[in-house]
Formats: structure tokens, C-alpha cells, sequence
């Protein structure tokens, strides 16, 4: 099954980074902005300085760039 945004990606965004993302100007609990800034989300992931209090395990970053991959859906 392909992956989803509402399924697999949303959940792993926790309050406190939508709160403060937000005062950088990109909602991450908005799927269109996060289509938008996806390379750019997922680059900080990947090289691990965001979110910059506990960066993700490698499989939820890969989790990540698979939703990429599958054509970012809803
Ligand atoms: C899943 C969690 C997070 C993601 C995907 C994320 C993603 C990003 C991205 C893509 C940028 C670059 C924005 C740009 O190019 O304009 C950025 C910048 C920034 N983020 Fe986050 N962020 C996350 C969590 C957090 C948290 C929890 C904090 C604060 C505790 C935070 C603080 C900042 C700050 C201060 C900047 C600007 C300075 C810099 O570029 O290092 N972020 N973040």
C-alpha cells in the first residue's frame, strides 16, 4: 500500500514542531506545504538537524522519502 500523509506522515510531526515551524513560516501539519518544501524537509531529516531537539530515526526518514517517492499522497 502506497503511503499516505493523514496515515504515516502526519503522526510523526508532533505539536511542538508544527508550533515552532510555524514562526519560520512552514506548517507542517499542512499537506500543501509540505508537498511544496518536501526536497527541503526531507534534506533536514536526512542530514539530521531538524527536528533540531531529536532527529528522526532512520526509518521514519525513510519512511519520509518513501512517501516522497510514492507520489506524496493525502
Ligand atoms: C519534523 C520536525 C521538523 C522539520 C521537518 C523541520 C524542518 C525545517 C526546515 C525544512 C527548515 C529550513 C527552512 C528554510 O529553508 O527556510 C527548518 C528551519 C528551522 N527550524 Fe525546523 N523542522 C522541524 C522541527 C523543528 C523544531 C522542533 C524546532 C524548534 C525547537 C525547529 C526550529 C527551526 C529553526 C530555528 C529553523 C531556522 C534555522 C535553521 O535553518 O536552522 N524546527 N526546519
Amino acid at each position: 500500500m502506497a503511503l499516505s500523509f493523514a496515515q504515516d506522515i502526519r503522526p510523526l510531526i508532533r505539536d511542538s514542531d508544527v508550533e515552532c515551524m510555524q514562526d519560520y513560516g512552514l506548517d507542517l501539519s499542512d499537506l500543501g506545504e509540505v508537498r511544496m518544501h518536501s526536497q527541503s524537509i526531507y534534506d533536514r531529516l536526512a542530514n539530521k538537524t531538524m527536528p533540531e531537539d531529536g532527529p528522526w530515526s532512520d526509518a521514519n526518514i525513510a519512511k519520509f522519502k518513501e512517501w516522497m517517492d510514492d507520489g506524496m499522497l493525502e
